[in-house]
C-alpha cells in the first residue's frame, strides 16, 4: 500500500500565521506538524509516501524530510498548483499510486487513541474499496458527516452540512483500492470548485463498497486549521507526553520500532537532537530497555 500526505491548501482560517508559510510546517507543541500525520502512515506500516504541497513550499518539506531514507522510507514529492480538492490527491498521485490500493492522510489532522494501529492495519488489509472513519463530534458541520441507519449501515454523506444528520464527523484519512484513481478521473467540480471527496465516497457507497469504521469516546482526533484547534492540539501533546512519558509521533521511534532503521541510525539522530528533549527521549530509547513495546 502507498500512502498520500495533502499538505497544501491555503490556510486561511489561520492567517496572518499562514501568509507566509504553510499550514503543515507550524509546530504543534514539539514538532513540525506534518511529523503526525507521516506519523499515521508509518504506523500503518507504509513505507513509500507521496507529499503534496503548493509550489511555494514544497521545497520547505524536502528540507524537513529528504528522501526519507533517514527514516528507512521513501518519500516523493509533488505539487499541487491550487487547491483543486482533496480528491485531486489521487490524480496527482495517479503515477506514484501505479497498482496498489493507497491510504490518504490530511498534513493537518492530529489522531491518538488505544487500538489505533490495529484499525489501521485492519483498513489497510481490506482491498475490497474504501474504508473511512466515524468520530462522534457535538458539532460535526465543518467536516464531512455519515449518518447510519440503526443497523450501522451508511445511509448518507454530505459534505460540510448546515444541519448535520448526524453527529458523526468523517475525519481526514481514508483508505481506497486500486479504482480510486478512475473514479477521481470521473469527478465534476462542486459548486466551491473542489473535487470533493465527499463525491467520490458516494461513489463507493453506491456500489456497496464503503466501509465506515468508528473511532470510540477517548480517541482523539484534532483538527490544528483554526487558531484554538493548533493550541488546542499542542497543549493535547504537552499533556500526555509530559504524564507518560511517551511521545507521540515520534517518527524516529516508530522507524526503529518497525526495525526500518537500526539503534545506531537511532542514536545518531538522538545525538543530533540532543539539546533537546526531543533528543534525550530518542537516546532513551536505547538506553531504557523497560520501556513500552
Ligand atoms: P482545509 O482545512 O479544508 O483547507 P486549508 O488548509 O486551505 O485551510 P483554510 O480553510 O484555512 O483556507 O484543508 C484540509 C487539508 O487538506 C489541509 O492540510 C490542506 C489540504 N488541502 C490540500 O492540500 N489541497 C486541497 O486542494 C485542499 C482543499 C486541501
Amino acid at each position: 500500500m502507498k500512502g498520500i500526505i495533502l499538505a497544501g491548501g491555503n490556510g486561511s482560517r489561520l492567517y496572518p500565521i499562514t501568509q507566509g508559510i504553510s499550514k503543515q510546517l507550524l509546530p504543534v507543541y514539539d514538532k513540525p506538524m506534518i511529523y503526525y500525520p507521516l506519523s499515521v502512515l508509518m504506523l500503518t506500516n507504509i513505507k513509500d509516501v507521496l507529499l503534496i504541497s503548493n509550489t511555494e513550499y514544497i521545497h520547505l518539506f524536502e528540507n524537513l524530510l529528504g528522501d526519507g531514507k533517514r527514516l528507512g522510507m521513501k518519500i516523493h514529492y509533488k505539487i499541487q498548483e491550487k487547491p483543486r480538492g482533496l480528491a485531486d490527491a489521487f490524480i496527482l498521485g495517479e503515477e506514484f499510486i501505479g497498482e496498489d490500493d493507497v491510504c490518504l492522510i490530511l498534513g493537518d489532522n492530529v489522531f491518538y487513541g488505544q487500538g489505533f494501529v490495529d484499525k489501521l492495519v485492519k483498513a489497510s488489509k481490506n482491498n475490497k474499496g474504501a474504508t473511512i472513519f466515524g468520530y462522534y463530534l457535538n458539532n460535526p458541520s465543518d467536516f464531512g458527516v455519515v449518518e447510519f441507519d440503526d443497523k450501522g449501515k451508511v445511509v448518507s454523506l454530505e459534505e460540510k452540512p448546515e444541519k448535520p444528520k448526524s453527529h458523526y464527523a468523517i475525519p481526514g484519512l481514508y483508505f481506497y483500492d486500486n479504482s480510486v484513481i478512475k473514479r477521481a478521473k470521473k469527478l465534476k467540480p462542486s459548486a466551491r470548485g473542489e473535487l470533493e471527496i465527499t463525491d467520490l465516497n458516494r461513489d463507493y457507497l453506491g456500489e456497496g463498497r464503503l466501509y465506515v469504521e468508528l473511532l470510540g469516546r477517548g480517541f482523539a482526533w484534532l483538527d490544528t486549521g483554526t487558531y484554538d484547534g493548533l493550541a488546542d492540539a499542542s497543549d493535547f501533546v504537552k499533556t500526555i507526553q509530559k504524564r507518560t512519558g511517551l511521545y507521540v509521533a515520534c517518527i524516529e521511534e516508530i522507524a526503529y520500532k518497525n526495525g526500518w532503521i537500526s539503534e545506531e541510525e537511532l542514536k545518531n539522530i538522538g545525538i543530533q537532537y540532543q539539546k533537546t528533549e526531543y533528543g534525550k527521549y530518542i537516546l532513551s530509547l536505547i538506553s531504557d530497555k523497560r520501556r513500552e513495546k
